[in-house]
């Protein structure tokens, strides 16, 4: 099992170039599923999850051409079977995306009920019933969702119960081939929505509102073959401004996107950094100095994202005070604050919120990665603490950090990957 060795204490200096959104291109290759027609989609991140959601579009029949540059080649024109197993969903939740494009076109889709992650129990009632609500007759039997329905699904109006994101998104993606006008209520408004509405609407579908709470489809019988460039990876850019940050260090990240990050640079610059950003890209200077304590709640865009919550943990747990860090999206995400506490950091739980002192350094310590963002807040103490550390189970990272050790150490970390 490959471990990630990161000498730290070593101030992050240079330039690097923003991946596509793993998050995005999910739900946008799922949505292949949707069109007998030719697609070609560019920015495509080279991670754990990609590979894992193109074995399964593979399994069902989906032809794909990829090449090394992020390109990918779809065609679902022969789609043979609607069929997402357990050994793929179990390795990827993210593979639910596959239940709303294949029961809107095929009229049938048998997914594999994901199960709790790290994170907490993650339920996807949501889908479930926004699809009932569109006609569809669904059974949860054996850990497997089966659904179907006799011709296309129908328009509805849906008022989902909470902020779910591939929710949405598998509920505007099944509207897409629906009868009729569909509205989801309290929708979610993450960017990563946006970039697949826009996606959609390339091959044809009829979508209004999408970055806000009410989003509107009005279905039509076919979707034709398209072309469409990933939008870049907000968390990938907010964890690697927070690197910089907790390294008092400097960096540029070129081909993001500073808007979509409004809540993550106002924390950063509270915590003492220099900001500037241009249309593409964004810096950030510490001036060499020690951060400010931060505090912040987690909740659904614009407001502070849970994908970066464990980051700005491992940044509060150098810096200059007391914070408090509340995370109301997920039940269980603190796995990250046993490890820090192993490198020297001061946190105390109370139910859904970290009380952090800030210590004058971390020392390096044997760790263990839990969960894609609670390893990459382990990388960033890593990076500010005296000393070695190793850090196991460090595929969680490869799941949603491209080239990490490489654009790393184009920063000017010291970090290597020792595979066991
Ligand atoms: N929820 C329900 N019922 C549902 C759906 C959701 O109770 O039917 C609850 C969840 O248990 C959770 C909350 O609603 O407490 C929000 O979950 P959501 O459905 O929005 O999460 P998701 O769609 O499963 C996506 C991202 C996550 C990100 C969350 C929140 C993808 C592929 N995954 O998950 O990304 O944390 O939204 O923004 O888009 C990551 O990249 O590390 C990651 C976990």
């Amino acid at each position: 099992m490959d471990k990630l060795r990161i000498h730290g204490n070593v101030p992050l200096n240079g330039e690097i170039s923003i991946s596509g959104a793993k998050n995005a291109a999910l739900p946008i290759l799922a949505a292949t599923l949707l069109s007998p027609g030719t697609i070609h989609i560019r920015n495509i991140p080279h991670l754990q999850d990609i590979s894992t959601m193109l074995s399964l579009l593979g399994q069902t029949g989906v032809k794909l051409t990829l090449d090394e540059r992020g390109n990918v080649q779809a065609d679902a024109s022969a789609v043979v079977s609607w069929h997402a197993p357990y050994e793929l969903v179990r390795t990827m939740r993210a593979s639910i995306l596959v239940l709303g494009p294949l029961l809107s076109r095929f009229g049938a889709a048998d997914v594999s009920l994901p199960g709790g992650c790290a994170i907490g129990s993650r339920p996807v009632e949501q889908h479930l019933k926004g699809l009932q609500a569109m006609g569809a007759k669904i059974q949860v039997e054996n850990g497997d969702i089966r659904a179907r329905c006799r011709g296309r699904l129908r328009g509805a109006s849906i008022a989902m119960e909470m902020v779910t994101v591939t929710g949405t998104e598998n509920l505007m993606m099944a509207a897409t081939l629906a009868e009729g006008q569909t509205i989801l209520h309290n929708a979610a408004r993450e960017p990563e929505i946006v970039d697949l509405a826009n996606f959609l609407i390339a091959m044809g579908a009829k979508i209004h509102g999408a970055g806000s709470s009410t989003i509107t489809i009005e279905g039509i019988k076919e979707l034709a073959g398209c072309s469409h460039q990933i939008m870049p990876d907000r968390i990938e850019t907010g964890t690697y401004l927070a690197a910089a940050a907790i390294t008092r260090g400097r960096i540029r990240l070129n081909n993001t996107q500073p808007a979509l990050l409004e809540a993550v640079l106002l924390k950063l610059s509270e915590a003492g950094a220099s900001i500037e950003t241009g249309s593409d890209w964004i810096s950030l200077d510490m001036h060499g100095k020690r951060p400010q304590a931060v505090s912040l709640a987690t909740a659904p865009y614009p407001a502070f994202p849970t994908d970066m919550q464990a980051q700005m943990m491992a940044l509060n747990t150098i810096a200059e005070g007391t914070s408090t860090i509340t995370e109301t999206i997920f039940e269980n995400r603190f796995m990250h604050v046993q490890e820090l506490q192993r490198m020297g950091a001061d946190i105390t739980l109370k139910g859904s919120t970290a009380l952090c002192k800030g210590v004058e350094s971390l020392h390096g310590a044997p760790i263990m990665a839990t969960d894609l963002r609670a390893s990459a807040s382990l990388v960033l103490a890593a990076l500010a603490a005296v000393g070695e550390t190793c850090i196991d189970r460090i595929y969680h990272i490869d799941r949603g950090y491209e080239c990490i050790e490489e654009k790393l150490s184009q920063l000017g970390a010291r970090i290597q990957r020792a595979t066991m």
